[in-house]
């Protein structure tokens, strides 16, 4: 019913915003963060200098980082009260079910960074969040083996302390293995932000109406838990267990064709990338780094996973409309040998993926021109009728 659309150009809809700090050219594959080039980036810094530099627009100085770092490492214990709402969780609570929860009530805790007109309560709130991500989802997860909590140290760095966190027990020495926790590093700077994904644009949708940064942030953990979004890479575990064998593998590239059958090949494919995901590559080598370090690669869904991405490699119907594997393929395949369960992909997403929503957060505070998001819609509905008496319906 487009007839009954009429477009009001004055009305300025925020669907579109200004950024600096990603670029993303989908036919190059190219993925920059403040000009500078994702596969550099993975291969020559790490998460925290990428933080600063999607925090504030340039690589820090070696003093700039160090006091970064110590801003960062003594904030990521919680106030000890929030255990209870851990506590408070069914054990079978999905992880992210919890991060929604507690990030959300973050907003209740820390009253003395959520104004946002003010730049130094932005900056702590933007620290905190960063810092204390990886305490909440290690806590998430041990809170769903019902193992104690382990309490961050500072003597770690980011990748190992969450490692730490996430695998130690009282009961005895916990050695964070340096090749994992690279590859740990690797998936947190790899996901650390991407432009205007459905995650980050609600993000800034939310925070565009004045809300609680906090609340701002539980907001893009809900959007991200989708299988289409951030909850691939555990869709994609999921699809590999499925399929089980790879003698079964045909039977799941055809169904990925079938236009009738709702069946997606996870961890497949891009919303912008029409060529291979600059991340994907990286990630790849870690990948393989970490299987062969561990010795899995014998493990029959990670053998599904090898001889799958030949198979779709090698198929005209996924080359041709470029659904190649994407970040959350590999990302999947490194975190399932690690050890986590499936439930703790999509909760390691949404650690990394803090800062990007952070950064873009403060981005948009900081324009004057800010209002309230407002996306547009096509009316396709009914043109205006007169009421009907329900003796006459
Ligand atoms: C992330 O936006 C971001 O930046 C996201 C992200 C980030 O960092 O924030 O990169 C993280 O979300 C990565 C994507 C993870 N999602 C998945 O792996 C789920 C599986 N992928 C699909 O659901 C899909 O590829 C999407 C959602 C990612 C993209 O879907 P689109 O935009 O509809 O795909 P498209 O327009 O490129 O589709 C082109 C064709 C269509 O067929 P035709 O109409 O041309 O015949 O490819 C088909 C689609 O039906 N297709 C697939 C497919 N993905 C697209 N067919 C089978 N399996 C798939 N995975």
């Amino acid at each position: 019913r487009a007839d009954v659309f009429t477009y009001d150009p004055s009305y300025t809809s925020t669907a579109a915003c200004d950024s600096t700090i990603t670029f993303i050219d989908g036919d190059k594959g190219e993925l920059l963060h403040r000009g500078y080039p994702i596969d550099q980036l993975a291969s020559k810094s790490h998460y925290l200098e990428v933080c600063y530099l999607l925090l504030y627009g340039e690589l820090p100085t070696a003093a700039q980082l160090d006091d970064f770092e110590h801003r960062v490492t003594h904030h990521t214990m919680l106030h000890e009260q929030m255990q209870y709402f851990f506590r408070g969780f069914r054990r079978d609570a999905h992880p992210m079910a919890i991060m929604v929860g507690v990030v959300g009530a973050m907003a209740a805790f820390y009253h003395d960074s959520t104004d946002i007109h003010d730049s130094w309560q932005r900056e702590v709130a933007s620290i905190r969040l960063i810092a204390k991500m990886p305490t909440i989802a290690a806590w998430a997860y041990k809170y769903s083996v019902g193992q104690p909590f382990v309490y961050p140290r500072n003597d770690l760095t980011y990748a190992e302390n969450f490692l730490h966190m996430c695998f130690a027990v009282p009961a005895e020495e916990y050695k964070v293995n340096p090749i994992l926790a690279r590859a740990m590093d690797r998936i947190f700077t790899l996901h650390a932000d991407h432009e205007q994904n459905a995650s980050t644009s609600t993000v800034r949708l939310a925070s565009s109406s004045g809300a609680n940064p906090f609340a701002c942030i539980a907001a893009g953990i809900a959007c991200l838990w989708g299988p289409a979004h951030g909850g691939a890479n555990q869709a994609c575990l999921e699809m590999l267990r499925e399929i089980g064998t790879p003698d079964r593998i045909p039977e799941f590239l055809a169904r990925a064709k079938d236009k009738d059958d709702p069946f997606r090949l996870m961890g497949f494919g891009h919303r912008v990338y029409k060529n291979f995901d600059p991340r994907a590559k990286v990630m790849k080598e870690s990948a393989d780094e970490v299987l062969d370090l561990l010795g899995v690669e014998d493990k029959p869904v990670l053998k599904v996973a090898k001889e799958l991405e030949a198979a779709a490699l090698a198929d005209d119907y996924f080359v041709d409309r470029k659904l190649f594997p994407n970040v959350d393929f590999y990302s999947g395949i490194i975190l399932e040998a690690m050890g986590f369960p499936t439930s703790m992909f999509t909760p390691l997403f949404a650690v990394s993926r803090t800062v990007g929503w952070v950064s873009q957060w403060k981005e948009q505070l900081a324009d004057p021109q800010l209002r309230i998001g407002r996306p547009r819609q096509l009316y396709l509905g009914e043109t205006s009728r007169d009421y009907v008496d329900i003796e006459n319906r």
